[in-house]
């Protein structure tokens, strides 16, 4: 028989988050400037088997929160505050060895941008994977990883005889692929995607968001994908983080989000998407440029370029609240604009 000291340790235990972001903070410094507040006080969640849709303009602070995440960070980073928790524990806190040996690539890994353009063009594919496998697995030998990069090929959808090719053998999707087979080289429970498709042309943009689909329903991952393009995220997620200038400004399941936007700048965002059904209207970019994370703006980030602006969104930071059930947003104005169409 089980003591209820015990039943409630077991049902706490079948309660924790399997990821959980805290309040995280992470400037840069850059010497004779400032600080570059790259990540300001983000927060999210994620269960197994959820996709989150990470959205926002060119350098809001997407890659330094994947990066921030995955302890890989440049010399003048600082990470001034908050919590990365995987099952509960604090990874940021984690000894650094114990962290590498078991968490990053294990349990965490990540795409990162443009990383096939990165892969090495003097070694075939194959052993780029093969030698991924082997630094975080001594005690493999070489025939067993080359055996498991071959299933990794196979799962993403190239012919293991391709192992052999160098990165210029294979076309932009191939290689895409490859360093996807490279982030589940170790079967991770959480893979970051940051900006998985740019740079591809859109058919097979939209082949590697099938992949990721895929492989995300086959075996049970958990997956956070990083884009600047909204129309693009919503194909894989079912939550979504849309990110202003190193905050996280609305948050919620995609439906909540897309049928029930919040923020004026959510709003922007989807306006700014041309549909495909809909009716023909002109494509509408945000009026004005993101702002320079030296010298964030006062009060909301956004309130340069929002027309609902008023004198307490120039003076105070709004808090990220909860609007409706699982739906957060950072305006001060947001219940009485429900509705209210941006511009
Ligand atoms: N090593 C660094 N030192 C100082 N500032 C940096 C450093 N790396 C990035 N930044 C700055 O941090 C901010 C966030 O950059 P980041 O690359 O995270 O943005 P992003 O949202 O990923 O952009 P993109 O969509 O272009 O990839 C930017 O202002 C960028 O200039
Ligand atoms: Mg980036």
């Amino acid at each position: 028989m089980l003591f209820p000291d015990t039943v409630a340790i077991a049902l706490g235990a079948c309660n924790v988050m399997l990821f959980e972001v805290r309040d995280l903070k992470m400037y840069y410094e850059i010497i004779g400037k400032g600080l570059v507040r790259a990540v300001d006080g983000v927060s999210f969640s994620l269960e197994r088997g959820e996709t989150l849709g990470i959205v926002g303009e060119s350098g809001c602070g997407k890659s330094s929160l994947a990066l921030t995440i995955l302890r890989l960070l440049p010399a003048n980073a600082k990470v001034l505050g908050g919590e990365v928790l995987l099952d509960g524990v604090n990874i940021l806190k984690m000894d650094l060895e114990k962290f590498r040996r078991e968490v990053r690539w294990r349990r965490i890994s990540l795409i990162f941008q443009s990383a096939m353009n990165a892969l090495n063009p003097v070694i075939r594919v194959g052993d780029q994977i093969a030698e991924a496998i082997m630094i975080h697995d001594k005690g493999i030998r070489k025939n067993e990883a080359m055996k498991r990069v071959k299933e990794l090929l196979a799962l993403v959808g190239i012919d293991p005889s391709r192992a052999k090719s160098y990165p210029f053998e294979l076309s932009g999707g191939m290689r895409q692929r490859v360093v996807i087979a490279m982030a589940l080289a170790l079967n991770p429970d959480i893979v970051i995607a940051d900006e998985p498709t740019t740079a591809l042309d859109v058919v097979v943009q939209a082949q590697i968001l099938k992949l990721i689909k895929d492989l995300q329903r086959k075996l049970r991952l958990s997956v956070i994908v990083i884009s600047h393009d909204i129309s693009m995220v919503s194909e894989l997620s079912n939550k979504i983080a849309v990110m202003y200038a190193g905050q996280i400004v609305e948050y919620g399941d995609i439906k909540d989000v897309f049928y029930n936007p919040l923020h004026p700048y959510t709003k922007a965002l989807l306006y700014a998407v041309p549909s495909i059904r809909g009716k023909r209207r002109r494509l509408n970019p945000i009026p004005g440029a993101p702002p320079d994370l030296l010298r964030p703006p006062s009060g909301c980030r956004f309130h340069p370029r929002c027309p609902f602006k008023t004198d307490i969104c120039i003076k105070e930071m709004p808090e990220l609240i909860e609007a409706d059930e699982g739906h957060f947003v950072r305006c001060h104005r947001f219940e009485e604009l429900r509705g209210v169409a941006f511009g």
